[in-house]
């Protein structure tokens, strides 16, 4: 595996390859877990040539967020990647040397909900990397998690409004046991808070089956799955039921397919979840 610090050694690297492989990019803001190792071994599927990006974005995080804080376990992550037969990990210091970058992307509509609501400039931050990325390593797929609904929703619309040569893979959320989802901030949790955050998932179960048990009421859906997050003493940012492919707001299930979105406070640590609600 290469390691990459620099533009112009990921470019050295990857420039031999360009001529026959197919390459593949996984974005990743480092603090590797099973989630990753998913999306890398997805990547390794559709690619001859895997990227693995640990850039954490300081576009994406707002004031008073754990951008400091935020784990940088380079030595782990770099071994990961080794074991999971990565090419080439690129790991730059600063994406931006110099300063600002004076021209962002602007998320539209679909960033003005769930997350994007809390953390104002967020997804502007994450397309502006991730943009960047794509003209860098000019992958033909990148690979991102759904527990990331909202950025793989804008990320998708992004490389279709301005007409990017790249396919985006997406995988499945990685749960552990009680069905928590795998994310770099658990490591935060106090043994309480770890035993409430299963709640998050336990309300997207209930609600999910309360849709297949033929509820269609969004209303009644959410009140459902709000009393299972109070059960479990968590009291959500928010928690809402929105069309999977646009995020537009419904009041009933039907069509589009609908998704739940929760995000919660638990003890300091911001988590966020989502489940498909398959109507049968
Ligand atoms: O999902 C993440 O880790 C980040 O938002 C991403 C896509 C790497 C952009 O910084």
């Amino acid at each position: 595996m290469i390691v990459a610090g620099t533009e112009a050694d990921l470019r050295a690297c990857l420039a031999p390859r360009r001529i026959s492989d197919r390459i593949a990019l996984v974005p990743t803001m480092g603090c590797l877990h099973e989630g990753h190792r998913c999306l890398i071994r997805r990547a390794r599927e559709m690619a001859d040539t895997v990227v693995v990006s640990i850039y954490v974005n300081p576009l994406q995080f707002g004031p008073g967020e754990d951008f400091d804080a935020y784990p940088r376990p380079f030595e782990e992550d770099a071994a990961a990647c080794e074991r999971e037969g990565v090419d080439a990990l690129f790991h730059p210091q600063n994406l931006f040397p110099g300063g600002a970058p004076q021209v962002m992307l602007r998320a539209g509509e679909m960033a003005r909900c769930l997350c994007g609501i809390h953390r104002p400039g967020h997804f502007d931050g994450v397309l502006t990397v991730v943009a960047a990325l794509f003209n860098l390593v000019q992958p033909h797929v990148a690979v991102f998690g759904e527990k990331d609904w909202q950025q793989l929703t804008l990320i998708r619309r992004m490389t279709l409004d301005l007409r990017m040569p790249v396919e985006i893979a997406a995988c499945e959320t990685v749960r552990e046991e009680d069905g928590l989802a795998a994310s770099s901030r658990n490591r935060y949790l106090d043994p309480d808070d770890r035993a409430r955050a299963a709640g998050l998932h336990a309300a997207l179960k209930c609600m999910r089956e309360r849709a297949q048990a033929g509820e269609k009421r969004v209303k009644a859906l959410l009140a459902a799955g709000l009393a299972r997050l109070r059960e479990a003493g968590i009291d959500p940012e928010y928690l809402e039921i929105r069309a999977a492919d646009t995020l537009a707001p419904l009041s009933s299930l039907g069509r589009p397919p609908a998704r739940a979105f929760v995000a919660a406070r638990i003890g300091k640590v911001r988590l966020i979840d989502n489940m498909a609600l398959e109507v049968t």
